[in-house]
């Protein structure tokens, strides 16, 4: 049977696009009410339109999650709009300067990867956990990758933010278990989204090279990982916190290579 979140509230960053956006329509579709956020309004519109369409209800907050005050006025809304919080997950990032070497990184470049993918995820949580010890419990998951578990060419800002995430996670797993509140990372492989899509056009041997990676011979829909979040943020995973689960075809299976 497939899981329900029926009375849960649900927060979802970086949902106007790609894993963020499709997370959000399955949990509307399976009963929550979803709070959607990230910086442009009209992909917001949009992701609120696919969750009408799938039967589902929720509100955009358009926000910066890289800026504290905004992560707190996002909890704050979906908390005064529908009552509180009970399951979060914070998606929210950026690749960064994806070609450079260390030596070469830019600091703009490094300062601004470091706010999108890890800050967020501090703050987030540091205003999304009160809520949810009111409520007597809940769960997060937080979007790392396989660069959070090995290093993959170009992008040390990526790699480093993305380890920084599974640290972050088993620290506030730690700290919050015992207020029954379950605290996760999911590590995607490569997910077929519409920026892939035209990334491999435009560098055609891009693509052998990381369909390589991935033992299963493919890359991974976005449903594959979103069904792996909604099972983590249910009931059916009571006994999960402080873990990573890879949802990568294979790509961690064997030691990095170049
Ligand atoms: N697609 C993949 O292959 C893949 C694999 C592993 C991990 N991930 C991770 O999944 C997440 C989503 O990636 P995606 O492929 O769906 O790409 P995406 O660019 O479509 O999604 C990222 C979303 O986050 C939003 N965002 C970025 N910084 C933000 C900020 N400071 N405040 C608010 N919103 C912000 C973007 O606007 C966008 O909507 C990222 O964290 C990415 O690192 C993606």
């Amino acid at each position: 049977m497939p899981v329900r979140f029926d009375s849960k509230i649900v927060l979802v960053t970086g949902a106007t696009s790609g894993l963020g956006r499709d997370a959000a329509i399955a949990f509307a579709a399976a009963g929550a009410k979803v709070v959607v956020t990230g910086r442009r309004t009209d992909a917001g519109e949009d992701t609120l339109a696919r969750m009408r369409a799938a039967g589902g209800e929720g509100i955009f907050v358009a926000a910066d999650v890289s800026r504290p005050e905004d992560a707190q006025r996002v909890v704050e809304t979906a908390t005064s709009t529908f009552g509180g919080l009970d399951i979060a997950y914070n998606v929210a990032g950026i690749s960064g300067d994806a070609w450079s070497k260390c030596s070469d990184y830019d600091i703009t470049a490094w300062n601004e990867v470091v706010a999108s993918n890890l800050s967020s995820m501090f703050y987030c949580m540091r205003f999304e956990l009160p809520e949810m010890k009111k409520r007597g419990g809940g769960a997060i998951v937080n979007m790392s990758s396989v660069a959070g578990l090995v290093s993959t060419p170009g992008g040390v800002g990526y790699v480093a933010t993305k380890h920084g995430i599974i640290g972050l996670t088993k620290a506030a797993a730690l700290d919050h278990a015992a207020d029954n509140i379950r605290i996760n990372a999911i590590a995607p492989g490569v997910i077929y989204t519409e920026m892939l899509e035209a990334g491999m056009k435009a560098h055609p041997p891009l693509e052998k090279q990381m369909m390589a990676k991935h033992p299963i011979k493919r890359f991974g829909q976005l449903s594959e990982v979103t069904k792996a979040v909604l099972w983590l943020c249910s009931y059916e995973a009571s006994f999960v916190t402080g873990s990573t689960l890879t949802v990568d075809g294979g790509y961690t299976i064997h030691a990095a290579e170049a």
